[in-house]
C-alpha cells in the first residue's frame, strides 16, 4: 500500500489543515512529518473554527489513527493545551494519537534561544514564529537533542532536561540575553508538568506504527507543515524554516521508504502569501495587496501578523512541484479573487534584464521584475458554487491557463474555509 503526501507548495498557510480534513476519511492514518508549532493549521466546519499547531488535521474525523512523527519537534506545553482544548471539545486525543519516541522536545530555552538568536541578527532576522524551532532542529543535527523517549522515565527526566537546560544557558549568556530567572522557573515548572501529561499519550516507535499499517493494506495520508519554498535546502534560504518541508521530508520524518510515495498532492492559493521576512518577488505594496489581504483574512493563525500578499508565481510553483514529484494539484482560496476584473499571474522573473523560467539560487531584494501575464477575472461569487458545472467560463479559462503552465491536474478547487467548501473534479 502506498502513502500519500499532501503539502503546501508556497510560503505556508496554503490551506493544508482544511484540505486533510476534507480527505482523512479516505484514510485509515494521518501523519505529520516535520515542523512544529510554528504550523497553524485551520478548519472550519458546523460553524466551528478550530487552529491545529501540532496535532494532525485528521482528528476531528472517526477512526483514523493520528500520527505524530519523529521529524516533528515538539513543544510539550503547547502540545498540552492544543490536547486539552480538543479534548474539552469532545475529542477523544488519548484514543486516536499516538507520538513519536523519536520526536525531538523544544524546551524552555529553544524559544530563547530563538529570540536571541533574531536579536543577534538585527535587521537581517528571518522573522521566526518565536517558538524555538531553529535552535531545536539545530540541537538534533549537532547531536545534542532530547527527545520523547528520553523522558518516558520519570526518574531521569528531570535530570536530563537539566542538562540541556544548563547547556542552553550557557549558550544564553554567551550570546549576551541571559535567561531571567523567575520567567525560567515558570516556563520550566510548566514544561515539567507537561511532560507528565505528555505520559499519558500513547508514546510509539512510530516507524513501526505506520510501516505496519501499510503492510496491513492500510491507508496513510502525511500531512505537511510549513511550504515548500520555506523548506531548508529548496526554499529561500537563510529565510527558511530549519526543516524538510518537501515530499522526501515525509521519508526522514516518518520512517518510510522513497517507493511508497504515492499520490502527492500539492496545494497553493489562487494567489500568494508569505509571513516573516525574505524574498517574494510577485508581493504587493499598493491596494490591490491590501485588498486580497482584506478579502482573504490574511493574518498568521499562529502569531496574527499580517500576511504579505501578491499574485501567483508560477516560477515558485513549478520548482515546487519539480521538486515534489506533485501529481495532483489543490487550488484554495478562488473566492478571494471574486470581484476582481484581471488576475495577474507572474510566469517568469527578469533579474538584471534577463528573463529566467528557473527558480534562482538567491533573490536580492528589489532585483527581481516579475513577467506577469493577465487573466481576466470571473466576477462572480464562487463561496456557493457546489459544482465543477457551476464554474464561470473565465474561472475555467483561469483554472486551465494554470494547469497547462504548471503541467499537472488541479483536481480539488477550495471556495471557502468550511468543509463543504470544497469541490472535486
Ligand atoms: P495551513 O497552514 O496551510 O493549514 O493554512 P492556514 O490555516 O494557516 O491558512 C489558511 C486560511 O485560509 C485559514 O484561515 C482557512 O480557514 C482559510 N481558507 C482555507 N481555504 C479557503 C478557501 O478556499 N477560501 C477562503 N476564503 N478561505 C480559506
Ligand atoms: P503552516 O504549517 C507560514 C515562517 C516564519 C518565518 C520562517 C521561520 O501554518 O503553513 P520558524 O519559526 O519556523 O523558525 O520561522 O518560517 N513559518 C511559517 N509561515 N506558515 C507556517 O506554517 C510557518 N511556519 C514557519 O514566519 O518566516
Ligand atoms: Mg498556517
Amino acid at each position: 500500500m502506498k502513502v500519500d503526501v499532501l503539502l503546501g507548495l508556497q510560503w505556508g498557510d496554503e490551506g493544508k489543515g482544511k484540505v486533510v480534513d476534507v480527505l482523512t476519511p479516505r484514510y485509515d492514518a494521518v501523519a505529520r512529518f516535520q515542523g512544529g508549532p510554528n504550523a497553524g493549521h485551520t478548519l472550519e466546519f458546523d460553524g466551528k473554527k478550530y487552529v491545529l499547531r501540532s496535532i494532525p488535521s485528521g482528528i476531528f474525523q472517526s477512526g483514523q489513527t493520528n500520527l505524530i512523527g519523529n521529524g516533528v519537534v515538539l513543544d510539550p506545553v503547547l502540545f498540552r493545551e492544543e490536547a486539552e482544548a480538543l479534548e474539552a471539545s469532545g475529542v477523544n486525543l488519548k484514543k486516536v494519537l499516538k507520538l513519536s519516541r523519536k520526536a525531538h522536545l523544544i524546551l524552555p530555552t529553544h524559544r530563547l534561544l530563538d529570540a536571541a538568536g533574531e536579536k543577534a541578527k538585527g535587521d537581517a532576522k528571518i522573522g521566526t514564529t518565536g517558538k524555538g524551532i531553529g535552535p531545536t532542529y539545530t540541537d538534533k543535527i549537532s547531536r545534542n537533542g532530547l527527545r520523547l523517549g528520553d523522558v518516558e522515565n520519570p526518574a531521569t527526566a528531570k535530570g536530563k532536561y537539566e542538562s540541556h537546560r544548563d547547556a542552553h544557558l550557557r549558550r544564553l549568556a554567551d550570546m549576551g540575553c541571559p535567561a531571567d530567572s523567575e520567567t525560567l522557573a515558570r516556563m520550566e515548572t510548566a514544561w515539567l508538568d507537561a511532560i507528565e501529561y505528555l505520559r499519558g499519550f500513547d508514546i510509539v516507535d512510530s516507524e513501526f506504527v505506520v510501516n505496519k499499517l501499510l503492510s496491513e493494506g492500510k491507508k496513510v495520508l502525511c500531512e505537511g507543515a510549513q511550504g515548500t519554498m520555506l523548506d531548508v535546502d529548496f526554499g529561500s534560504y537563510p529565510f527558511v524554516t530549519s526543516s524538510n518541508t518537501v515530499c522526501a521530508g515525509a521519508c526522514t520524518g516518518l520512517g518510510i521508504a522513497p517507493n511508497r510515495i504515492g499520490e502527492v498532492f500539492g496545494i497553493f492559493k489562487a494567489y500568494c502569501t508569505r509571513v516573516g521576512a525574505g524574498p517574494f518577488p510577485t508581493e504587493l505594496f499598493d491596494e490591490t495587496g491590501k485588498t486580497i489581504r482584506d478579502l482573504g483574512h490574511e493574518y498568521g493563525a499562529v502569531t496574527g501578523r499580517e500576511r504579505r500578499c501578491g499574485w501567483i508565481d508560477l516560477v515558485a510553483l513549478r520548482y515546487a512541484i519539480m521538486i515534489n514529484g506533485v501529481t495532483q494539484l489543490i487550488m484554495m482560496k478562488s473566492d478571494v479573487l471574486d470581484g476582481f476584473d484581471t488576475i495577474r499571474a507572474c510566469v517568469a522573473y527578469k533579474i538584471n534584464g534577463k528573463e529566467t523560467r528557473d527558480f534562482p539560487f538567491s533573490i536580492e531584494t528589489g532585483s527581481v521584475e516579475p513577467v506577469y501575464v493577465d487573466i481576466p477575472g470571473w466576477k462572480t461569487p464562487m463561496t456557493a458554487v457546489t459544482s465543477e458545472a457551476q464554474f464561470p467560463a473565465a474561472f475555467k479559462a483561469y483554472i486551465e491557463f494554470l494547469e497547462k503552465a504548471l503541467a499537472t491536474p488541479i483536481t480539488i478547487v477550495s471556495v471557502g474555509p468550511d468543509r463543504t467548501q470544497t469541490i472535486e473534479r
